[in-house]
């Protein structure tokens, strides 16, 4: 089974995969530090000071590799069977980006991103074959995401309904 485990940053993707690497016994690709290693990038970007992904590079990595569990922001662009994209309430993801030493713009900039969903848009437009999940961390420990991941790994349907923007209107 070829899992992608992917979200803003903050939404637990890095601590979720290690929990469920554990109960599936599958290794875990963190792709920020596989891009890195593996040179999987096509240049360096100075102004975000970050690598920027070789899309065809990273799915050359994954060819061919049965069992596995990608995390990272662009985990879902891996052919794989399932697809789970973590959220968390916009709020939260500062709360939890606050003890990154992230700068005040780049934790802004993932506020919004999760605020409009962006990369579950992404994922809900093109997710190919695979299966997708969603899941909001919110209110929810690591170990029950990882749980909820197990579940739907058994075939039961998981998806939570995450709209921040509706929420914003009704006044949550
Ligand atoms: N379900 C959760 N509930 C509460 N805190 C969480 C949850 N998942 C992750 N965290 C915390 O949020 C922070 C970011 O988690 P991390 O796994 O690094 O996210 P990501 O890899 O998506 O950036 C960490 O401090 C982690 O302990
Ligand atoms: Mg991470």
């Amino acid at each position: 089974m070829r899992i992608a485990i992917t979200g803003t940053p903050g939404t637990g993707k890095t601590t979720v995969s290690r929990i469920l690497s554990k109960k599936l016994s599958y290794p875990v690709y963190s792709l920020s530090e596989l891009v890195k290693r593996e040179k999987l990038y096509s240049e360096f970007d100075e102004r975000r000071n970050s690598y920027v992904v070789d899309i065809e590079k990273l799915k050359g990595f994954f060819k061919g590799k049965e069992n596995f569990i990608a995390e990272g922001l662009v985990s879902h662009y891996i052919p794989v069977d399932l697809i789970v994209v973590l959220r968390a309430k916009p709020e939260t993801i500062r709360e939890r980006l606050k003890e990154r030493n992230y700068s005040k713009e780049k934790v802004e900039e993932n506020v919004e991103a999760e605020r409009i969903g962006f990369i579950a848009t992404e994922v809900f437009e093109g997710s190919g074959k695979a299966r997708v999940v969603q899941i909001d961390t919110t209110r929810r420990t690591p170990e029950e995401v990882a749980g909820l991941i197990g579940r739907a790994l058994k075939g039961e349907e998981v998806f939570d309904d995450v709209d921040w923007l509706e929420d914003e209107e009704g006044g949550n």
